[in-house]
């Protein structure tokens, strides 16, 4: 198993590129098992979620694979059987994304129950009512979500759940809903950029869909789709990360190749920290300088997403007064509080609610990561702290950064990967 040594005190300086969001990607490729030809998505990052994806794939017979640096070309039309299993659905929680698809193209499938995971409860219950609502019959069956329909039909679906909508949900029932028989209107459809970017997607293979990017999403079901072509957009918390990890430095850090109005509320919350911020055309730069506390609440888009919550918090150790951070989608993730405490930062955790006192001076220290976002939270703790950070079980990091030493590394920081 891989640790990652940062060695903090540097001003990170420079541009970096933002690759493809794994957040659109997985939902996309799972798209791609509607069509009855092989589709090319472009832009897709190289991650560990990306090689669950294609084992995913594969298992249920398609045919999955790398093209090029950056593409992947799937064959759905060797699919053999409808099962997604438990071993891959537990190292990912997207593979649920496979269950809409299946179900709309083969009348059936059997996907592994996501379960729960480190950062709190994680129900599927909207992605069923979703599907049950175009018609699908659904039990859940010594830890498998079975579904089986003979042809979905349009309906009216109501999508909002105890924490507003659901991005997943969204794209499962939007997904089954292409190739379902008449009209649907998904209400209270999550409206974040991903779901935009399937939607094009679908709308590509041939799907009759509008609203996309609104909580009212209308769908026209057509009886088939065939493959298409797409690249997938950019990865606004993977770019939001270097906009952090430049603020965190007092640096100066342009990201290339992201999408500004997909960072609004990114960006909002770092001028109100008094960082200076710009933007241009697909860019998008930081020039750090004292932060200043500010108080910041998780929403669904076009609000603070909760991918950026630990990374903000890590800003928020080493500002100016006191800041009060808010968990609204999943009210128990604060993994990283206990490893920032352990370089030296000053964090109280209320419920849902975290209370920071800034002006922390960080020191390097040995960390676990817990989960993906967690990670780069320490490694933006990291690049400010006293010495060397520690950060164990760094394959969390690597489901979610493509190439994140080589981007850090490039611009200024030093750090680096080595074997436990
Ligand atoms: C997606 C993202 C994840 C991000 C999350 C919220 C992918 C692969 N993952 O996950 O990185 O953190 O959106 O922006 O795109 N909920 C229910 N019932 C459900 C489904 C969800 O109550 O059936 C709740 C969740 O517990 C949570 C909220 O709805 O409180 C939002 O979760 P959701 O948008 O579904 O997250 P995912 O789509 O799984």
């Amino acid at each position: 198993m891989d640790k990652l040594i940062v060695e903090g005190g540097c001003h990170l300086k420079g541009t970096v590129r933002a690759s493809g969001a794994k957040n659109a990607a997985l939902p996309i490729m799972a798209a791609a098992l509607l069509a009855e030809s092989p589709s090319r998505i472009e832009g897709v990052p190289h991650l560990r979620d990306i090689s669950s994806m294609i084992e995913l794939l594969k298992a249920l017979g398609a045919q999955a694979a790398w093209d090029g640096p950056d593409a992947i070309v799937i064959d759905p039309s060797t699919v053999s059987h409808q099962v997604a299993p438990y071993e891959i659905v537990s190292t990912m929680r997207a593979s649920i994304c496979v269950l809409g698809p299946l179900l709309a193209r083969y009348g059936r499938a059997k996907v592994s129950h996501p379960g729960g995971c480190v950062i709190g409860p994680r129900p599927v219950d909207l992605h069923i009512k979703g599907l049950q609502e175009l018609g699908a019959h659904i039990r859940v069956d010594h830890g498998y979500i079975v579904a089986r329909a003979e042809r979905l039909e349009g309906a009216e679906v109501f999508l909002g759940g105890t924490c507003g909508s659901s991005v997943l949900a969204t794209a499962n029932t939007l997904m089954a809903a292409t190739l379902a028989k008449g009209e649907t209107v998904i209400e209270c459809a999550a409206c974040e950029p991903e779901v935009v970017d399937l939607a094009d997607f679908l709308s590509k293979m041939g799907a009759k869909i509008s609203g996309a990017g609104s909580p009212r999403i209308e769908v026209k079901g057509v009886a088939r789709l065939s493959g298409a072509r797409h690249r997938i957009i950019p990865d606004r918390i993977e770019a939001g990360t270097y906009l952090l990890a430049g603020a965190m430095t007092g640096g100066d850090v342009t990201v290339a190749g992201g999408q500004p109005a997909h960072l609004a509320a990114l960006i909002d919350v770092l001028r109100q920290a008094e960082i200076s911020v710009g933007h241009k055309r697909d860019k998008v730069w930081v020039k750090g300088g004292r932060p200043r506390a500010v108080n910041v609440a998780t929403h669904p888009f076009p609000g603070f997403p909760t991918d950026l919550q630990a990374q903000i918090m890590a800003l928020m150790t080493i500002a100016d007064g006191i800041s009060v951070i808010t968990e609204k989608i999943y009210p128990d993730r604060f993994m990283h509080v206990s490893e920032l405490l352990r370089m030296g930062a000053y964090i109280i955790r209320e419920g849902p609610r975290a209370i920071v006192q800034g002006g922390a001076k960080l020191s390097g220290a040995q960390v676990m990561a817990s989960d993906l976002r967690a990670s780069a939270a320490l490694v933006l703790a990291g690049l400010v702290a006293k010495g060397k950070t520690e950060i164990h079980r760094v394959y969390h990091l690597d489901r979610g950064y493509d190439r994140l030493e080589k981007k850090l590394e490039n611009l200024g920081a030093r750090v680096w990967r080595e074997q436990e």
